[in-house]
């Protein structure tokens, strides 16, 4: 068929309905394969497999669309979608760690999974891990120092215990050792931080979560120059873990709202933490928009001004068991893993994300016994504050 032959048959049927419109929201392309020509199989020879349509492992036009977006809020060149959050941060670090050094340094702190990944996936595969504390910039500098490293890990803010790494001098340090910085941003989202703008090389999120923004989907995003991109690209299209067309459709719906979102949210979230701060069955709060949060000065550096994200964790006095009576009293948050809709969300890192955890590791990560993680969503500000209130009120031992 010549490059201007127009499809027939049924192909025909659906190139005609995709031409007569012009929606306003991008189609899902719910399509496994893309009609071939002559112009399509020049593109795939001159290297555009990887961006053109024709196969929707490689590319799809909806998955791009999410994509593209993503790119913007994180100012950076390239973005490329993945079947999960954790699809992203394999496929990258598996990338990344191909070469001759085969050495990733990482923050401690970490998401559950993740933390497997590092010490137990990476490891077989013949990779040396170190892990070290997030926010202590000498162990970091001895560590990078310690053995040729293609890549230092960081989570900007970390699970569950909201500590902040100096993602700008973690990157220095990685810089000067020829490594690459690789920071996983899903808790502190682009509202609050560009981790490409302060010297990460690349960045991963779990876009199940702000991004998407309405807990319906299970998707991974990875940010970074053009090139890099590409490179992980490459790897995606091996490993297998392509986005699909109608999860793409839905994380491209959830960041239409993203900024107003996470506003509101952010907003919900400091006027919790200010009101936990006084409560006397609470016994720390961390949250970086409050003047006593630990690492404020890493934050004024790092976070926009205004913005201390949507996440907040707090100890309530009482250990773990009053933690789980406080949750199992709420009516407004639900109790419920994951993070970042446009419901509360609360759940309990000793028995969730961090259950495979000892008593002396969940201490080092400090993971304080009765430590809840609220991902706070967008309902009535007071109307959430005042349940949780009444859920720590109602489990004051007599
Ligand atoms: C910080 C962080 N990174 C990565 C992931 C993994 O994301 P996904 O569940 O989309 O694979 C999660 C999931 O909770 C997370 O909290």
């Amino acid at each position: 068929m010549s490059a201007s032959t127009p499809p027939s048959g049924r192909a025909a049927k659906a190139a005609d309905y995709v031409a007569r419109t012009r929606p306003v929201v991008p189609p899902i392309y719910q399509s496994a394969t893309f009609y071939l020509d002559d112009i399509a199989y020049k593109d795939i020879q001159e290297g555009g497999g990887l961006t053109e349509h024709w196969y929707s492992r490689f590319a799809n036009p909806t998955v791009d669309a999410a994509a593209a977006e993503i790119a913007e809020l994180e100012g950076a060149e390239a973005a490329m979608m993945t079947s999960s959050g954790m699809a992203a941060i394999a496929t990258t670090l598996l990338t990344l760690l191909q070469g001759d050094r085969r050495r990733v340094v990482a923050a401690r702190q970490v998401y559950g999974d993740t933390r497997d990944l590092l010490v137990r996936d990476l490891p077989a595969l013949g990779i040396a891990v170190t892990m070290v504390d997030a926010v202590d910039l000498d162990a970091w500098a001895a560590a990078i120092a310690e053995a040729p490293t293609a890549v230092v890990y960081a989570e900007a803010l970390s699970n569950p215990q909201l500590d902040l790494t100096d993602l700008a001098a973690i990157a220095e340090l990685a810089h000067a050792a020829g490594a690459k910085l690789v920071v996983d941003s899903t808790f502190a989202t682009p509202y609050t931080v560009n981790p490409l703008a302060v010297g990460a090389d690349v960045v991963v999120h779990s876009a199940t979560k702000f991004l998407s923004g309405h807990s319906d989907v299970i998707a991974g995003v990875v940010v970074s120059d053009r090139e890099t991109t590409t490179e992980i690209q490459r790897r995606m299209i091996t490993f297998g873990g392509c986005l699909d067309p109608h999860a793409a459709y839905l994380v491209w719906r959830g960041l239409q709202t993203f900024d107003v979102r996470l506003a509101r949210a952010s907003e919900t979230a400091l006027a919790l933490a200010k009101r936990l701060e006084q409560h006397p069955e609470v016994t720390s709060v961390r949250y970086p928009g409050l003047p006593g949060y630990a690492w404020r000065e890493t934050a004024e550096k790092l976070m926009r001004p205004g913005r201390g994200g949507a996440m907040v964790a707090f100890t309530v006095r009482g250990g773990n068991p009053r933690a789980l009576a406080v949750m199992r009293r709420l009516t407004i948050a639900s109790e419920a893993t994951s993070l970042g809709g446009v419901e509360t969300l609360v759940s309990a890192p000793f028995n969730s994300s961090h259950f495979s955890l000892s008593e002396e590791e969940l201490a080092a990560n400090r993971i304080e016994p009765g430590m809840l993680r609220f991902s706070c969503g967008v309902e009535d500000a007071e109307t959430l504050i005042t349940d949780v209130e009444r859920a720590l009120d109602g489990t004051v031992e007599p």
